[in-house]
């Protein structure tokens, strides 16, 4: 039988239910980080501020922690501070997007928020679902207050893309410039070759392919969830390329994540400057950006990877991974960088000044914020017994330990020139940021209790603890 939207909505209540009984009881429980109220979530969607609030979707299998069928999940906050849960927006119930209502775009025109997602469909068949069998539908849903579409539809589908695309061809980003409106798909060619495809609209509505976006020599076979935007003077296109070559310490996850400079005009001829990862740690992937009320360019990443061979133990409680810290980003010579967006500094609690000569002890706060302003030519920070960072000869290295990992070894990262490092830790994160944000290191972890952080280097900082965010949580 056909799951009606109401009995999903029934379905995902009482899950929902279920898991809030095991929150109390789950030391994996995120303090500043949105996490799915149950089940599984995966990258975040239709980012946007509208009429007083922000809004984070996100892809949430609402009721399979290890990923079921995808729905759009909902978060709403006036602070970035402050969050309320919302009812499911979209639910894949429609002939365009019976097998999950997949990642996709926000644009806010007016009174109104038009939400560009991508239906995924898979037809009944013997099919390989890469170059037959699946439906990848650009869709559009409306909505007035954000919280409910008023109207859904079927846009584009993959007859209206070119011909020698695979049916792998989604994740739309929409935006409006000049008068008009532009949209990017992430894709995979009939050859396996990852790329971007460019729309342009009058409307909204009706859209015509206008661009391809690639590099000269193919850089994997899939790119997926791209965006574009110029940021202090500089187009960038960002994308989570699959099947790129791994070369020195770029490419050490299953899947990538990074940006190209574009010189040019995405609309006609270009080209593209070198590849940069946006992180280098083990779960980081499908972000997306968008414009603050005053004019930030905000990043959010999913702390995940796909098919990754890492686990994570908080399928136990019902529900798998979150979403990065927000970050602010900068185009600062050459680089995207990302800082952690500056309304965290309200969360900030106590604080501890410290200098270390050579070795210094700190208490470890199961959220905490750490800022160290490296003076040495080396630099160790333990995370008790279950995280180290090595900065040694012009490399560092995040290694976990056995019992925190699940999985997840080391990674490694090339800085000659170590300014400082900005660490913020929840009860099962770490996001390491280097040299005022010009590299990250982005990862679960799973830490035992009561331990301390060990710095063995030169130089001085700061240590706070932080105070969880408030959840709000509406049926
Ligand atoms: C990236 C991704 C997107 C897709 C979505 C489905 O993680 O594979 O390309 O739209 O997840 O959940």
């Amino acid at each position: 039988m056909k799951a009606t939207k109401e009995i999903l909505c029934q379905q995902i209540f009482e899950a929902e239910q279920v898991a809030k009984e095991k929150m109390a009881h789950d030391p994996y429980r995120q303090g500043y980080h949105l996490m799915p109220p149950s089940g599984w979530m995966n990258d975040p969607n239709g980012l946007c501020w509208y009429k007083g609030n922000y809004h984070v979707y996100y892809q949430h299998s609402p009721l399979n922690a290890n990923r079921g069928n995808i729905f759009w999940g909902h978060y709403t906050s006036p602070d970035l501070l402050n969050w309320t849960k919302q009812p499911t927006f979209l639910y894949p119930v429609d002939s365009w997007d019976l097998n999950g209502v997949y990642s996709g775009s926000a644009l806010v025109e007016e009174d109104a928020m038009y939400l560009y997602y991508t239906g995924n469909v898979k037809y009944p068949g013997d099919y390989d679902y890469i170059y037959e069998g699946r439906g990848h539908n650009v869709c559009l849903a409306v909505t007035k207050d954000g919280i409910e579409p008023d109207s859904n539809q079927l846009l584009l589908s993959n007859d209206k893309y070119p011909s020698d695309m695979s049916c792998h061809v989604r994740d739309p980003k929409v935006w409006k410039m000049d008068g008009k409106y532009y949209m990017v798909l992430g894709a995979r060619t009939r050859e396996d070759i990852g790329e971007l495809l460019i729309f342009e609209s009058e409307d909204k509505y009706h859209w015509t392919h206008i661009n391809v976006i690639k590099t000269p020599e193919p850089c994997g076979y899939m790119w997926e969830c791209p965006d574009i935007f110029c940021l202090d003077g500089q187009w960038i296109v960002m994308t989570s390329p699959q099947g790129m070559a791994p070369h020195d310490y770029v490419g050490q996850n299953v899947y990538s994540c990074g940006y190209f400079p574009l010189y040019g005009d995405f609309r006609g001829e270009y080209t593209l400057g070198e590849y940069c990862e946006a992180d280098a740690g083990f779960d980081y992937y499908a972000p997306q950006t968008f414009k603050a009320p005053d004019g930030r360019r905000i990043v959010i990443g999913w702390m995940g990877m796909p098919d990754a061979d890492y686990s994570n133990p908080t399928t136990e409680q019902l529900w798998q991974h979150c979403m990065s810290i927000p970050r602010e980003l900068h185009w600062v010579n050459g680089r995207l960088t990302a800082q952690p967006i500056q309304e965290l500094k309200q969360l900030r609690q106590e604080k501890e000044s410290f200098l270390c000569q050579k070795e210094v002890s700190l208490p470890m706060h199961q959220r905490g914020e750490l800022f160290f302003r490296n003076q040495g030519e080396m630099l160790t920070l333990r995370i008790g017994e279950d995280a180290e960072i090595q900065w040694k000869d012009g490399l560092v290295r995040l290694s976990l330990s056995e019992q925190a990992g699940y999985g997840r070894t080391e990674r490694f990262l090339r800085i000659s020139n170590l300014r400082n490092i900005h660490l913020f830790l929840d009860s099962s994160s770490i996001e390491v940021f280097f040299n005022d944000g010009e590299y990250v290191m982005t990862s679960r972890y799973y830490p035992c209790e009561n331990q301390s952080i060990n710095i063995l280097g030169e130089g001085e900082g700061e240590h706070y603890q932080l105070c969880p965010m408030t959840f709000a949580w509406k049926e």
